[in-house]
């Protein structure tokens, strides 16, 4: 027999770098502080630093196997898209009693995001699509893979910590009719900056206006006010514009169901025809990328979204998952005020939804971790809902030593 070759076919393959908020997580499971404190992902924490497993999709989960009938043939998502469809866009929805809204369901949002990345790329007439300046890590690299050619525009004033509209309407102002365009629907990753209703206002007025096609990206509905419906009302004006539009949904926070990976790709159209032929296409893509989609955590979001108690039980530890990240904003801007730390840290509790973007400089970020164990992700954005009465007093120490020790 001859002996395989000394040098791996493969010698040649150079080691990805470390996703920029995954690998934090890497590096603070290797740290054996037991100071150590992970706020790079985005994932909530309770109170004792633990993932937290929903009752209601305990609930949920244990109702599905008791249901006789249930098995895993290939999906039948019908339900899961027909009641995700009204969870965003409203139960009384004119776009989707008119029948004028697809849904298919994604491997939660990143895997929504490249179908309607994917379709875009090969059935719309402009490749462009604007993304927020700075915008979630993988939005980018996403729709780059998915044959999309990426531009930005100006969202954020590092100067106010807050939007920078001016610059917004320019950038979307001066882009080619036709350009797609990413917006959060609320609690923008990684700035915690929203428009307010006025400002989304004069947003859809200017992309209606240009002719430019939305793609509302929704990862935190219900996480940013604790409304799951104040939380869809920018999505929901630029519906009832009767105009077209894509939006990709996660439950990956909202239900907690990170791993289940289940989410959710509609597209508005202009009439039922359209759409039904849209459809067709959106299943195309998925049927060539993973056949698909999983079922159990699709099945566990339908039973949630159609039984009326087990809803209203979901909207209150919802509630509650809002409102710890709140008190927790709240916990840390006191303990800076306490110290006396200067600079202005009125943003921690301006900002909305899962993330603080600082405005510690990468510098900082690295001195916080090396003398503190403090984990997060070079912009300076810390997850808020990794943090704990506990564990509050460590951070603002950390803060408070890097803004007078690291310039
Ligand atoms: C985050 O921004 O931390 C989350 O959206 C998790 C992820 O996959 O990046």
């Amino acid at each position: 027999m001859a002996s395989p070759p000394a040098d791996s076919v493969f010698a040649h393959v150079a080691a990805a770098p470390e996703d920029p908020i995954l690998g934090v997580t890497v590096a603070y499971n290797k740290d054996p502080s037991p100071l150590k404190l992970n706020l790079g992902v985005g994932a909530y924490r309770t109170e004792e630093g633990k993932p937290l497993l929903l009752n209601v999709v305990r609930k949920a989960e244990q109702q599905i196997l008791n249901d006789g009938s249930y098995n895993k043939e290939y999906l039948p998502t019908a339900e899961f898209n027909k009641l995700s469809a009204k969870l965003i866009f409203g139960a009384d929805s004119p776009a989707i009693q008119e029948n004028r809204v697809t849904t298919v369901q994604g491997l939660s949002g990143t895997g929504s995001l490249r179908v309607g990345g994917e379709f875009l790329a090969r059935h719309y007439h402009q490749r462009t699509i604007y993304l927020p300046q700075p915008t979630w890590g993988n939005h980018p690299k996403v729709f780059t893979l998915a044959g999309l050619s990426v531009k930005n525009y100006r969202y954020y004033a590092p100067a106010t910590r807050g939007l920078d509209f001016q610059g917004l309407l320019e950038d979307l102002g001066s882009a080619p009719s036709g350009s797609i365009v990413l917006l959060h629907a609320c609690a923008h990753n990684p700035t915690g900056v929203d428009p307010t209703p006025a400002q989304w206002e004069q947003i859809r007025q200017l992309i209606r206006s240009k002719a430019l096609l939305p793609f509302f990206d929704s990862a935190y509905q219900g996480f940013a006010s604790g409304s799951l419906d104040a939380d869809a009302q920018s999505v929901r004006m630029f519906v009832a514009d009767g105009g077209e539009l894509l939006i990709a949904q996660s439950y990956a926070q909202n239900m907690g169901l990170y791993a289940e990976r289940v989410g959710a790709l509609s597209i508005v159209c202009k009439s039922a025809d359209v759409a039904s032929r849209v459809e067709s296409q959106l299943k195309l893509v998925i049927r060539l990328m993973y056949s698909n989609p999983p079922t159990h955590g699709a099945s566990i979001v339908a039973a949630i979204l159609k039984d009326r108690e087990l809803y209203n039980e979901w909207t209150v530890e919802l509630k509650a998952m809002a409102d710890r990240i709140t008190s927790m904003r709240q916990q840390l801007f006191d303990a800076l005020q306490a110290r006396g730390t200067p600079g202005d840290w009125s943003h921690i509790i301006k900002q909305i939804g899962m993330f603080t973007f600082t405005g510690l400089n990468p510098g900082q970020v690295s001195f916080m971790t090396k003398e503190y164990h403090i984990y997060m992700t070079s912009d300076g954005r810390i997850s808020m809902a990794g943090l704990s009465t506990e564990t509050v007093p460590h951070l603002a120490d950390a803060i408070h030593a890097a803004v007078t020790q690291v310039v």
